[in-house]
């Protein structure tokens, strides 16, 4: 795909931040410049956020340019290889990150309430897969956010995603909840400990409203024991994914 503004002229950097104003750092142009920039911009998160969700099998995109302008409290991290398409540059992965407000239990089947950083979109093109890129990204994003791995809860995480973690931050397992989201069987603990990248701290709520009703089988306790179809059939995992991310898609 050709762009009127090669990536290497508006991304000066191997990793550029991006907010709702859809302007990277050090990008310095007049009225007309910046717009043509942005539509530029738009199209090339437009294209990967759609590999993305076609990696991870999801029938809805997660990651475009419209919804990053439309959350102020959205970050999209995007990753360039300088030297692809004749020196002009590509964009080569995403990482989407925001905080959200989130019910989660924790191992004792406890309902807190939190706002932790969320990993909302992850994604390397295919040929750049398991080269390091995607730690590179990974590990940028934690770095400017001064967070810790166990501290994120993971929207619908994939196999991948489930594996990258345990290679490269010794997450051995992932813990799901209702909404299918996920987290860390240490994330209550980094988080409190921490509390970097949280805007609240853990507040353990005892079972009130809609908490006190009689819940569905314990999802944790399925994982804890084993016997989870979340976790162990991908077309249920997936399935479970899609609904979770529709759920939440006019939030991200
Ligand atoms: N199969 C199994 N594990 C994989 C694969 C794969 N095809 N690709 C990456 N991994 C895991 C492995 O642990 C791998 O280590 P290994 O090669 O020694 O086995 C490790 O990730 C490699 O780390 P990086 O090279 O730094 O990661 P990469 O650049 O491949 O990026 C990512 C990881 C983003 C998950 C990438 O594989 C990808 O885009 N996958 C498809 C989309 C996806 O599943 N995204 C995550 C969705 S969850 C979410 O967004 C919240």
């Amino acid at each position: 795909m050709d762009f009127i503004v090669p990536v290497n002229e508006m991304l000066t950097d191997k990793i550029t931040k991006l907010n709702n104003t859809l302007i990277p750092p050090g990008f310095h142009g007049d009225v007309r410049s910046v717009r043509i920039m942005q539509e530029t911009l738009s199209k090339l998160i437009d294209r990967l956020g759609e590999q993305s969700s076609t990696a991870q099998n999801l029938n809805r995109v997660i990651t475009t340019a419209e919804k990053l302008r439309n959350s102020p409290d959205l970050i999209l991290y995007i990753l360039k290889d300088a030297s692809a398409k004749g020196g002009k540059g590509e964009l080569i992965g995403l990482l989407k990150v925001g905080w959200k407000h989130l019910f989660l239990f924790d191992e004792q089947d406890k309902v807190r309430q939190v706002e932790p950083l969320c990993v909302l979109d992850f994604f390397v093109l295919p040929d750049y897969q398991r080269h390091g890129y995607g730690k590179v990204l990974f590990d940028h994003m934690l770095k400017d956010l001064n967070a810790t791995p166990k501290e994120l809860a993971i929207d619908g995480p994939s196999p991948k995603m489930e594996q990258f973690l345990r290679k490269n931050y010794g997450i051995q397992r992932l813990i799901r909840q209702n909404t299918n989201f996920a987290i860390s069987p240490d994330f209550f603990t980094a988080f409190a400990e921490t509390s970097k990248s949280g805007r609240s701290t853990p507040v353990v709520t005892t079972s009130v409203g809609r908490f006190a009703a009689p819940k569905p089988q314990s999802v944790i306790a399925n994982v804890i024991h084993g016997d989870s179809g979340y976790q162990e059939t991908s077309n249920g995992f997936y399935r479970c994914r899609q609904m979770s991310r529709q759920d939440s898609l006019q939030h991200t």
